[in-house]
């Protein structure tokens, strides 16, 4: 189905977002981040175990703001826009289910931005990395200054933002900007592979782990391990739990319900 520029289908319990814009390298244009929005409103549903979000064709997964389009704005336009990574992409740092990017091709500026908003990180082998804003008299401030140091650590943020430094997969891999590469294209169904674990997996658990991860980013030690305990009673009543000891003791797979 499509909603704006975007494809989206749901596949072994994922719902798949599918940038569709590969003649401008799947660039974020006003009408794809409203897109997004609006999946989030009105398509992501009770049973999707995770969301995967990817670009067309094998160039770009995200070449960032629509420059044309940037070109044309006016200022206020501009400040609008911005905020819109936030209310209309920020719902995949929050959404109650893990969210992946499986990096197809260049993920350059807000497209790496909105890599990092995800969990999760896949990349083809030729994909590309680079926040360039500053050699382009801005800042990334769709979220880059703030998450790209809490995945690769102050050092390495400092270098990739100020020296608009582009990286490849492999270096990608080496300092934890993405968690795989994949071993041959297509980084889609090798990434869908990947995280059977989640979408096959017991979905209470996948929730609770992930609001406590969350929290660790945001709570002092104390608190946050207060509110592991909080995340894991919600799974201490659940009937996948009892099936998952069940399932250990009849020596057999489990087979979750999400209650
Ligand atoms: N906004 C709007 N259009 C873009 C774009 C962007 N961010 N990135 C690429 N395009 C357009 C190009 O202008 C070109 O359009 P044209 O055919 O009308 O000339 C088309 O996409 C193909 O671009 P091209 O550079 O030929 O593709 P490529 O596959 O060789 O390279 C990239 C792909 C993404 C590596 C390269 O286009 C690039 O570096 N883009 C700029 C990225 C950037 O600086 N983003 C902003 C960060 S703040």
């Amino acid at each position: 189905m499509q909603v704006g520029p975007l494809e989206i289908r749901r596949q072994g319990g994922a719902l798949i977002i599918t940038i569709q814009r590969e003649e401008r390298r799947n660039s974020l244009d006003l009408a794809t981040l409203q897109a997004f929005g609006e999946v989030f409103r009105h398509h992501l549903g009770a049973d999707d175990r995770a969301v995967v979000v990817t670009g067309s064709g094998t160039r770009a997964f995200c070449a960032g703001a629509d420059l044309k389009e940037r070109k044309e704005m006016s200022l206020e336009q501009v400040r609008a826009q911005l905020l819109r990574y936030r209310t209309d992409l920020g719902w995949l740092s929050t959404c109650p289910v893990p969210t992946v990017a499986a990096i197809n091709g260049a993920a350059l500026g807000g497209g790496l931005e909105l890599a990092l908003l995800c969990d999760l990180r896949a990349a083809a082998p030729e994909a590309t990395f680079a926040l360039p804003e500053t050699s382009l008299g801005i800042i990334p401030a769709a979220g880059g200054t703030q998450y790209l140091p809490r995945v690769v650590g102050a050092a390495k943020a400092r270098e990739l933002i100020l020296l608009g430094t582009r990286i490849d997969a492999a270096e990608a891999l080496r300092i934890g900007l993405v968690h795989r590469v994949a071993p041959a294209a297509p980084v889609l169904e090798d990434t869908l592979r990947w995280i059977a674990p989640i979408t096959e997996g017991a979905p209470l658990a996948q929730r609770a782990a992930l609001r406590s991860l969350r929290a660790a980013e945001r709570l002092d030690l104390d608190a946050g391990l207060e509110f592991e305990l909080a995340c894991y009673e919600t799974c201490l009543n659940s009937e996948d739990r009892l099936e998952a000891l069940a399932a250990f003791a009849e020596k057999r797979p489990a087979v979750f319900k999400g209650r």
